[in-house]
């Protein structure tokens, strides 16, 4: 069976919806991303690579400011993160949310203020907690019972360390069942159902090295809906009102983490910013009225909200081979730079750029190099009929949770960063080298 051509259709292929707000259209099918064009990027810094419009990371952290004045704005860093990511979040006045002694140091290192980190994590490790003490982290987030007397001991006899308390508020969130946090019976946080995290909060306080600031809950990622973030509120507003009647004390924050979610392809839903920005500060206003508690001061923790819509990955296509009646379009990279497809059934949009096809549009499946089936990067898309190999493929909304989550997988190296800012390209990250890979390898 053949696919038949069909006409480009201005919804499927010229919809920069998407995109960077400083993409702009070249003559002869190409794309500018923040001035440059995205074929001079793949020229000069190679394939995959990604690009990350640092106009657009910042216009969206002062879209969090603008929505959100008042409240702490704290970037998800294990979206992605680099020195320069953490100078333009510093320059931005946003904060910062690490889980990591990893992306602590780095940012600390790069010059990022540590009073303005918090530190999360599941299972925080001995050299986590000793980095985020020794650097002075603004806020620890207390995940489960065993790190109370951990963490107070290292604080030592004389210090005093600021501690959270991560709730689940039960709260069922989120855009695929492996990022959903706000219930029970997955590993993160404290469940007031069940009491543990009323016992938590209450030994926390026999602890005199650490000073409970607040409460945090974090109930999912890629939420596109406001009602589970009020939901979650209300819970927790409750029990900061129950730990004010057990304990007499007033939490004076909380945190409500972050999963905004965002459109990966034109015309999905995306989460509001303002809308939930309006929606929270009303109801906060409202259920601390009703306990008679002060409003506390808010913080949220966006990542890809924030990382996402700025990065573009650029692919080179090696083959093109039907199969049956399918067309699969095989580029450079694939799961070892973006497992977000495997992992999560994501579906992209790619693009072809830098080269204007009159061919009419057909179905295929671009797949990556990597040696499984499963390494598919965007299936049943409507690519040009005459796509060849040496074709430039580009994917936007490619910013979050790609290159921070790539992996040594066949051992092709991880792609270089590169940001795209004012007409000028810059390299962030440079690109993971064969030699990089061997250095690692000591054993004989
Ligand atoms: N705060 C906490 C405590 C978190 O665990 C996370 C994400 C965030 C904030 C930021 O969430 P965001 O605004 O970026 O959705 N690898 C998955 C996403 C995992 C999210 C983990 N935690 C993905 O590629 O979709």
């Amino acid at each position: 069976m053949t696919t038949a051509l069909t006409p480009v259709t201005a919804t499927d292929a010229d919809d920069l919806s998407v995109w960077p707000a400083s993409t702009a259209r070249l003559p002869h099918g190409g794309l500018a991303v923040g001035g440059v064009s995205l074929a001079e990027v793949a020229e000069s810094f190679g394939t995959p690579a990604y690009v990350l419009d640092e106009g657009e990371v910042r216009a969206r952290c002062r879209a969090y400011r603008d929505a959100f004045p008042g409240a702490d704005v704290l970037y998800a860093a294990k979206a992605f993160l680099c020195r320069a990511m953490v100078r333009w979040i510093d320059e931005e006045g946003l904060g910062l949310d690490v889980c990591s002694a990893g992306e602590l140091e780095l940012a600390v290192t790069a010059g990022f203020p540590p009073d303005r980190v918090v530190m999360h994590g599941n299972a925080k490790s001995p050299g986590d907690i000793e980095s985020a003490l020794r650097l002075g982290v603004g806020r620890i987030v207390i995940d489960g019972p065993s790190e109370i007397a951990r963490l107070a001991a290292a604080v030592g006899p004389h210090g005093r360390q600021r501690v959270m308390v991560r709730v689940v508020p039960g709260v069922s969130a989120g855009g695929h069942e492996k990022i959903r946090t706000g219930t029970d019976g997955q590993k993160f946080g404290l469940s007031p159902t069940d009491g543990s995290a009323q016992h938590a909060i209450a030994r926390l306080l026999t602890q005199p090295q650490l000073q409970l600031v607040g409460l945090h809950c974090h109930i999912g990622s890629q939420i596109t809906d406001t009602e589970p973030y009020v939901a979650a509120l209300r819970r927790m507003v409750d029990l900061m009102a129950q730990v004010r009647d057990l304990h007499g004390l007033v939490l004076p924050e909380l945190d409500l983490g972050g999963g905004h979610g965002i459109a990966y392809r034109p015309g999905e839903p995306a989460l509001g910013l303002t809308g939930l920005a309006r929606r929270l500060r009303t109801e906060l206003d409202e259920r601390c009225a009703a306990a008679g508690l002060p409003v506390p001061r808010l913080a949220v923790e966006p990542g890809r909200a924030v990382a996402g819509p700025a990065g573009v990955a650029l692919y080179r296509v090696l083959s093109v081979k039907s199969t049956g009646d399918q067309v699969f379009v095989a580029v450079d990279g694939g799961m070892s730079d973006n497992p977000r497809p495997a992992l999560y059934g994501v579906r992209y949009a790619p693009r072809l750029v830098g080269r204007h096809s009159t061919a009419g549009s057909r179905e295929a499946t671009v797949v990556g190099r990597h040696c499984e089936a499963g390494d598919i990067l965007a299936a049943g898309v409507g690519l040009p009929g005459d796509i060849r190999p040496g074709d430039l493929l580009a994917v936007p909304v490619a910013g979050a949770y790609q290159l921070s989550m790539a992996s040594g997988y066949n051992m092709v190296g991880r792609p270089p960063a590169v940001a795209v800012h004012g007409g000028r390209a810059r390299l962030l990250v440079r690109r993971e080298t064969l030699a990089d890979l061997r250095s690692r390898d000591v054993g004989a």
